[in-house]
């Protein structure tokens, strides 16, 4: 056996599934899925059982968007054709797992390789019985390739057996334009893009190949007579491009690739395909001494993050269930600026700034819905796909069945300072000057404009946010969400920042960007006035934020009481009641906690935490990483590691139903928000990094790696020893701030922080 084609050994870094049960298959498919950010590959299995093909293997292309017709006018994301099936059919029907072999089934995702591994054993009594090992991955390297082995090793048999290889589903939901033996263009039917496929099959026998017959597009058979020891491998090389216009040429840019790749090899791929993956890991994986299950979360989370995001496409962001999974049809909402973003600005901010472009090239988007709402400048789509227009449906079906509207495409509105959030967050850890010029100032500067025309000025002398819905998305249609207008008054005062800087550093930009917005110092003026008057729910004595106007008067819900429910608390109390309740689906003003943690002084970070988190439901999936962030930084580290359990859960137990629809990105970007912000205490400065640590109890050290300021920094919290030990692997010298402390990080030396 081939020791690339068998998966690493060390246990840390794999997830393995025995057996074959078809009830979780949708579970395994999501979990071990496989992506680069342009294609995804959900984890099925790669060979037929029986005579019935296997659920293909859906494989979904970053920013393939469809509008499937007007009685559903929005737009999702589209599968492409299946092109992983085969089958092995020897003399008496199709090769099928014998009952009693169906335990030797295995499959193995391999995080530190980014690869997917399947073994079984296949026999057909007396006649034959194969080992059959695939490996299935998309490349990191070269983003269009996508590459299958299969290996069988012939344990006893000789018999004459043809093995199938296929693409699936060529006519289902697109429409085909060109279809080769082994090149294919296809047509969305709404949306105007094209999606061309390529691929490449090769047989080897004993090293020697076997050329297939070909029995129509795309359908490739080999024939042959087994013996007791053979070896024959299947490889199979996919090229995929996206064209969103017409004059790109899709089909050109597949075969190029795939061209390149043949000429390349299978396992120079995969070598190519590791190294990536290898240099990812340098940058973004953990060590967490005496917690090995956290270990493995945050690693399980750092891979499919990994696996999310494609640097070189601006035109696509990360949908709320990466490319595992079609639910919310790919759309992309406040989940990757808030959840995600820090991930990527902290270690991979070639991603984080893609992600953001992507928010500038949909700006126009944003710019239309607010003027088509009567607001000025831009207001970002609650749900968005491939334009920046509003994504969010209108209706869906309750989970008693009933059909509600879904007022969060008008009303959500803070994914607009979110995003402008997330600029500012990049800046600050990049200091990316031509992206600051090119898009972040004109984004952090339409959304001021936005909430300054947002935000009314009323008789009491404050500016009011009327109409909207917070995170905590069980009330609706309320006024002055405490976390949406303190959001959107620091997004304001970022513009103003902004401003100040490109006058002093960049005046001819200015003069520029000011002038094609017709930005002048009266507007300016207004935006402060906007700021300073901004109604924020503050109760100065208590330092409470009242979530928004009229929650304090709402009944209170004792959630003790429904410890051990199995759904959330609005289908329990039904979704009218909720809304008369202080029931909250998920944080809201605790987000704003682990956000803007500055906006609360002295104890009130406590007062709220400990006000709002008793009454949250979890409703979402989101919910319990920023709770966990926000009270690991409060130091109720243990509380903190039940939460960070509980998100890690979500898509690593069985314990979520709805994981088959994908993965929960938000959560697993969530994960690691409470290890590095919350437990390991990051605060990014304006000029320094701060770190105050508090581990949970059992935590004997934690080390992770980021990226600040084009400097590569190590982390290791030793808790056995109190000490923390910074390593600059490249860049400048810098200060660290620990607990307050200060101390010089220099790139010649380990430095040694008491805690
Ligand atoms: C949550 C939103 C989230 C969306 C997508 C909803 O259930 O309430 O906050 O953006 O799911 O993950």
């Amino acid at each position: 056996m081939e020791k690339l084609l068998e998966p690493t050994s060390d246990p840390t870094w794999v997830l393995v599934a025995e057996g074959y049960d078809p009830l979780r298959e949708g579970i395994y498919e999501a979990r071990f899925a496989t992506s680069n950010g342009f294609l995804g590959v959900r984890g099925g299995r790669a060979v037929s059982r029986g005579s019935r093909w296997i659920e293909p293997h859906r494989t979904y292309i970053a920013g393939l968007f469809d509008i499937p017709g007007s009685e559903h006018p929005i737009p999702v994301l589209v599968s492409a054709p299946g092109w992983l099936e085969s089958r092995i059919i020897s003399t008496g029907g199709p090769l099928v797992h014998h009952p009693a072999e169906v335990a030797s089934h295995r499959t193995t995702l391999d995080m530190r390789r980014g690869a997917l591994f399947t073994g079984c054993r296949l026999i057909d009594h007396p006649n034959i019985a194969v080992h059959v090992r695939t490996m299935g991955l998309v490349s990191l390297n070269e983003r269009a390739l996508g590459l299958h082995v299969i290996n069988l090793e012939v344990e006893y048999g000789q018999v004459e057996v043809t093995l199938e290889a296929s693409f699936e589903g060529l006519g289902l939901g697109l429409l085909s334009e060109r279809l080769e033996q082994d090149l294919g263009v296809w047509r969305t039917r709404n949306s105007n893009k094209r999606l061309a496929m390529a691929a490449a099959l090769c047989l080897q026998i004993d090293g020697s190949e076997l050329a297939p017959t070909m029995s129509g597009p795309f359908v490739w058979s080999w024939h042959w007579k087994t013996r007791t020891g053979q070896n024959v491998c299947l490889s199979r090389l996919v090229a995929v491009a996206r064209g969103d216009s017409q004059d790109e040429a899709p089909d050109r840019v597949a075969w190029e690739k795939l061209e390149g790749a043949r000429q390349l090899g299978w396992r120079k791929l995969v070598q190519e395909h590791e190294a990536a993956w290898s240099e990812r890991w340098q940058r973004s994986d953990f060590e967490v001494q005496g917690d090995s299950a956290a270990e493995l979360a945050l690693r399980f989370a750092a891979y499919h993050l990994n696996s999310a995001v494609n640097p070189a496409d601006e035109h696509v962001s990360i949908g709320a269930r990466g490319l595992t999974g079609d639910d919310y049809h790919g759309h992309v909402f406040w989940d990757t600026e808030i959840y995600l973003l820090p991930f990527y600005t902290l270690t991979w901010p070639e991603a984080a700034r893609g992600l953001l472009m992507y928010r500038f090239r949909t700006i126009d988007g944003a710019r239309a819905k607010a003027a088509g709402m009567g607001w000025r400048g831009a207001m970002y789509a609650w749900e968005s796909a491939d334009t920046g227009t509003e994504a969010t449906p209108e209706r869906v079906v309750c989970p008693d069945g009933r059909i509600v509207e879904v007022l969060c495409g008008r009303q959500e509105q803070h994914v607009t300072a979110d995003v402008a959030y997330a600029v500012w967050q990049y800046w600050q850890a990049t200091r990316d000057e031509e992206f600051l010029l090119r898009a972040g100032a004109e984004i952090l500067l339409e959304t001021a404009r936005f909430w300054s025309s947002r935000a009314q000025p009323e008789p009491d002398g404050y500016c009011h946010i009327r109409g909207v819905i917070g995170p905590d998305e069980y009330h609706e249609h309320i006024d002055d969400n405490a976390f949406t207008n303190v959001m959107a008054r620091w997004n304001i005062r970022r513009a103003i920042d902004v401003v100040g800087l490109l006058r002093e550093r960049w005046p001819e930009r200015w003069a520029s960007l000011s002038s094609r917005l017709a930005l002048g110092d009266t507007e300016l003026v207004q935006w402060q006035t906007v700021a300073e008057t901004m109604a924020t729910g503050l109760n100065p004595q208590t330092g409470l934020f009242e979530q928004f106007a009229g929650f304090f008067d709402l009944e209170e819900i004792d959630l003790t009481a429904y410890e051990g429910r199995s759904v959330p608390m609005d289908v329990v109390l039904g979704r009218e009641r909720t809304q008369k309740t202080k029931v909250i689906k998920q944080a809201d003003v605790v987000a704003l906690l682990g956000l803007l943690p500055e906006e609360f002084a002295g104890d009130h970070a406590d007062a709220n935490f400990r006000y709002y988190e008793p009454r949250c439901g979890h409703g979402s999936s989101l919910s319990g990483a920023m709770h966990g962030l926000a009270a690991a930084r409060l130091g109720y580290s243990d509380l903190a590691l039940r939460y960070f359990q509980q998100a890690a859960a979500i898509d690593l137990a069985d314990t979520h139903t709805t994981i088959a629809g994908g993965l929960h990105m938000a959560s697993l970007g969530g994960t690691w928000l409470t290890a590095v912000l919350g437990f390991a205490g990051l605060s990014l400065q304006s000029d320094e990094i701060a770190i105050n640590p508090k581990l949970p109890a059992k935590w004997r050290s934690l080390g992770f790696a980021i990226e600040w300021r084009g400097r590569r920094l190590k982390f290791r919290i030793d808790a056995d020893h109190d000490l923390l030990q910074a390593t600059l692997e490249s860049g400048d010298s810098i200060t660290l701030l620990v607990n307050g402390r200060q101390h010089e990080v220099r790139c010649d030396q380990a430095t040694v922080c008491p805690l």
